[in-house]
């Protein structure tokens, strides 16, 4: 029997396996299809303090291996979340509940992460600084390193529970916006967000989506997801959730090699509904056939 456990924080997580915010809804959505209990944890839809419809439509647009959003973080809102959604998602799932949490300013990010640390539900909190589809929030904080450390001390100072700060890809250095949020007190981060990106309809002559500019991810983002994991591990020594184009059991193993505790898994959620679950049972047999007794042994072994 191989050892798919890992611990983030003292958290945890009976396999590594985490569906990305926003490519899981709150979990609940998920729970009449299968069990959730399958998972290492699931990191719920981004909440901010009041309610969002989100960006004008379209705001999905395809591309080989991936897809582009700028769905702008559509949400109940952080009372909502605290009272319903975390208690829903509660009743179906007893992994690792990750709140992830956005904002268009320090003080919403304190609101917000105050309180759903406070709710009994969550176990971590990730903060996306890194949103690349809101203007003037998220992603304003995750490409400045004095920033990104000053929405990290403020929310650490509110919270009990292990915090994430989730990083953004679209910028030179990752190294040293990661190297500034653990100087500032983050448990941990999570990386990558999705990369600007872009499709014109070159029938209309117009951008596919309203909001003109979108975040790109999927498979085809796998490799500089991977890169950028492991120049951060070897950058910090706190602990790292990868993400980016993760799509089967294999991915998982390479980024947990390059330095991943964790491993989440999204716009691949969004093609089979299915994957985290198949990822979570296909995992033993692909660490069995690579001779890894314990994932735990190659986490940041490149
Ligand atoms: C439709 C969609 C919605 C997303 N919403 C959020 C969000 O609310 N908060 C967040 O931190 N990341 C959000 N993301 C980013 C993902 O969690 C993930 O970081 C990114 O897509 C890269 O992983 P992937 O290549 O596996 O999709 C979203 C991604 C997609 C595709």
């Amino acid at each position: 029997m191989v050892n798919t456990e890992v611990k983030l924080c003292g958290v945890s997580l009976k396999n590594p396996v985490v569906p990305a915010s926003g490519t899981f809804g709150f979990g609940v959505e998920m729970a009449d299809s299968y069990d959730l209990n399958i998972l290492g944890g699931i990191s719920l839809k981004g909440t901010t303090r009041d309610a969002r419809y989100g960006n004008e439509c379209p705001r999905i647009a395809e591309t080989p291996c991936g897809m582009i959003n700028s769905v702008g973080l559509q949400n109940p809102g952080i009372q909502a979340f605290v009272e319903q959604k975390l208690p829903s998602v509660r009743k179906h799932f007893n992994g690792a509940v990750i709140a992830n949490i956005s904002g268009f300013s320090i003080d919403e990010y304190v609101e917000c992460c105050a309180k759903a640390d406070a709710a009994p539900q969550t176990d971590i909190l990730e903060v996306n600084i890194s949103c690349p589809n809101v203007h003037g929030g998220g992603l304003a904080f995750g490409t400045s390193a004095k920033a990104a450390a000053e929405v990290t001390r403020a929310v650490k100072d509110v919270c009990r529970k292990p915090v994430f700060i989730k990083l953004s890809p679209n910028v030179t250095d990752i190294t040293e916006i990661a190297r500034a949020c653990e100087d500032a007190g983050a448990d941990g981060l999570t990386l990558i967000n999705t990369i600007l990106g872009m499709r014109i309809d070159i029938r209309r002559r117009k951008p596919v989506l309203a909001n003109r500019y979108g975040g790109f991810s999927g498979r085809a983002v796998f490799p500089v997801a991977l890169r950028m994991v492991n120049q951060v591990a070897h950058a910090c020594s706190i602990p790292v959730m990868g993400c980016g184009g993760v799509s089967c059991a294999e991915d998982v193993i390479e980024m947990m090699m390059a330095g991943a505790t964790a491993v989440q898994v999204g716009a691949e959620n969004l093609r089979n509904p299915f994957v985290c679950k198949e990822i979570a049972e296909s995992l033993p047999a692909v660490m069995e056939e690579l001779g890894i007794d314990s994932l735990t042994e190659i986490i940041g072994i490149i």
